[in-house]
């Protein structure tokens, strides 16, 4: 057939095909495509050095959001779901992963894998590298290079079937059959990736005492929310992580009770204040509904990638708990929320079909007309950008966040008060709320003239933390106060992964600060350029004016 190549958008290109003669509605065609796919932001090739392991290499795809056109031509929309079924075939000494419903090894180092529940393109994954397995529940196992599966197997033994159960409990049955996790080499741009059965992850997670499971909650909600019931489109994004930020909270409260969960919900408020201080609240990316259109330069149209900011996790989860708020009652919002599920499973909606939903199940809020209280109306909500106009009730938390508060507010007087900090024993504290106290502590930053260095001796537990969302909080801190002293540490944690919730804020606060801070943020990514994600390279190469 002839087939041509049609420009589309600025992230990728059309196929046309043409067919011999004009099809009728509801006629099934097959159609064959013969391609390779080469260099692409979707498929990542990793040399031995860029592993775990740094023996063999390693190579990985990464769809959401509109990477997988460059892995495979398809319907590269999450409005059209379908089955798949692939052959790899792979060197002596890989394994290769999917994320399919099954799979079986077959001679020839081939893997035959299979997804046999309808899912959009963006959640077909496939990674090859030095891999082997443990099993860590009933149903699930870790994957990981030999020399980390030790440590993955200790981190999440026994514990997943706990938050599958408790989400089977709120949501509905769980449908993929396995829930496995494969841990990503160090580079990996996100601290999970939703893939079904098969979870992506950071290898930033093994901190040793399971202190960043609410990562695994947040991807295995997505079981339900955003892999069941499927935003239409990039642009209602929120859908799939507002949600999927609720249903995330409300496993956490079965399972750690709501002190727990209001402080980690309080981390992840102060995380949508700090990006919108930083774009701005009126920005158009800080509204839940975001125009999507396909651009041919990076000036037209939003990139759907773009999309991945605070606002569709934070505001969206303060929109669904608004919607809580309205129905007054948590286990009707609840049942609701299974209810939601079901009505919708296996398809992609809108935020008018979810909306839509909500006020048909409860007839008598529809009656009060909750969708148009001034101030609060759902079209303010998805259209408006700003500050949300509802904020649930974190009060909860208040016996974890009270301490924190204090300790941050001594540490920001001009002249210390030994005493009282050194009466806090912040040694028995769990790591969000050491996260806490210094995202409190960063928003008093700069703090007065040496502060910081007392607080960096006092506290190794904090200066010399190994675990990823310690040392990223010590690093925006030693930024804002210039603590050139203390510079290598924003080198080494930069050097040692690749996140893009990490790697961005980092390279925005160097860039904002000295001269100094400017060529630390110079020398640290021409030196690590190569390792990072293309996506999260060209966001840097952005905030460093390099393009
Ligand atoms: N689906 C997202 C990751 C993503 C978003 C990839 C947009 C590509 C484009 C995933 O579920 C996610 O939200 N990960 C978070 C976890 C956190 C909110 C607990 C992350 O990586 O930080
Ligand atoms: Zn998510």
């Amino acid at each position: 057939l002839p087939v041509e190549s049609r420009p589309f958008a600025s992230y990728g290109s059309a196929l046309h095909i043409a067919l011999p003669r004009p099809l009728s509605a509801g006629q099934l065609l097959t159609l064959e495509i013969d391609y390779e796919a080469g260099e692409g932001p979707g498929v990542c090739w990793l040399a031995p050095e860029q592993t775990a392991g740094k023996q063999k290499p390693y190579m990985y795809t990464q769809g959401q959001a509109v990477l997988n056109r460059s892995f495979f031509p398809g319907f590269d929309t999450p409005s059209v779901k379908c089955t798949y079924s692939a052959t790899v075939q792979v060197p002596e000494g890989f394994t290769a992963v999917m994320s399919a419903t099954s799979w079986e090894k077959q001679d020839n180092n081939t893997f035959v894998f299979k997804m046999s529940q309808p899912i959009p393109s963006y959640l077909i994954a496939l990674a090859v590298g030095d891999i082997v397995s443990a099993e860590v529940g009933p149903r699930s196992r870790v994957w990981a290079e030999p020399c980390l599966i030790e440590a993955a197997k200790k981190e999440y033994d026994g514990v997943i079937e706990e938050f599958l159960a408790v989400g089977e409990k709120l949501f509905g049955p769980y449908v993929w059959g396995r829930y496995d996790i494969l841990f990503m080499p160090p580079s990996f741009p996100f601290g999970g990736m939703e893939n079904p059965c098969l979870t992506f992850v950071t290898p930033c997670l093994l901190a040793g005492d399971r202190s960043l499971v609410d990562v695994i909650i947040h991807e295995i909600s997505h079981s339900w929310f955003g892999n069941l019931v499927t935003n239409a489109t990039w642009g209602e994004f929120w859908l799939n992580e507002g949600f999927t930020m609720y249903a995330q909270r409300r496993i956490s409260t079965e399972v750690y009770g709501s002190a727990y969960t209001c402080l980690e919900a309080a981390t992840g408020r102060a995380l949508l204040r700090q990006h919108m201080d930083n774009t701005g609240e009126d920005h158009p990316l800080n509204k839940l509904r975001v125009i999507i259109e396909p651009g041919f330069s990076l000036f037209l149209g939003v990139n759907p990638d773009d999309t991945y900011n605070e606002t569709p996790y934070e505001k969206g989860y303060c929109f669904v708990s608004y919607l809580a708020h309205l129905v007054g009652d948590q286990s009707k919002f609840d049942a609701f929320l299974q209810a939601y599920v079901n009505r919708f499973k296996f398809q992609s909606i809108t935020a008018d079909d979810a909306l839509g939903f909500f006020l048909e199940y409860f007839p008598e809020l529809k009656e009060k007309g909750v969708d148009s209280i001034p101030g609060f109306e759902f079209d303010r909500w998805l259209n408006t950008p700003g500050w949300p106009p509802f904020l649930p009730d974190l009060s909860p938390g208040e016996q974890l966040m009270k301490p924190a508060d204090e300790l941050a507010e001594l540490w920001a007087a001009d002249s210390l008060n030994m005493e009282a900090i050194e009466a806090m024993d912040i040694t028995v504290w769990r790591t969000y709320q050491l996260v806490y106290f210094l995202d409190q502590v960063l928003q008093k930053s700069p703090l007065p003239e040496g502060n910081v260095e007392r607080l960096s001796k006092m506290y190794p537990k904090i200066s010399k933390a190994q675990n990823a969302e310690l040392r990223l909080r010590w690093c925006q801190i030693v930024l804002k106060n210039n603590l050139e002293a203390e510079y290598s540490k924003v080198k080494d944690f930069l050097h040692s992964q690749g996140k893009q919730k990490y790697t961005l804020p980092l390279y925005r606060a160097m860039w904002a600060g000295s001269e100094s801070a400017r060529a630390l943020a110079m020398e640290t990514f021409s030196a690590t350029a190569p390792q990072l994600h293309v996506n999260v390279q060209n966001y840097v190469k952005k905030i460093l004016g390099l393009e």
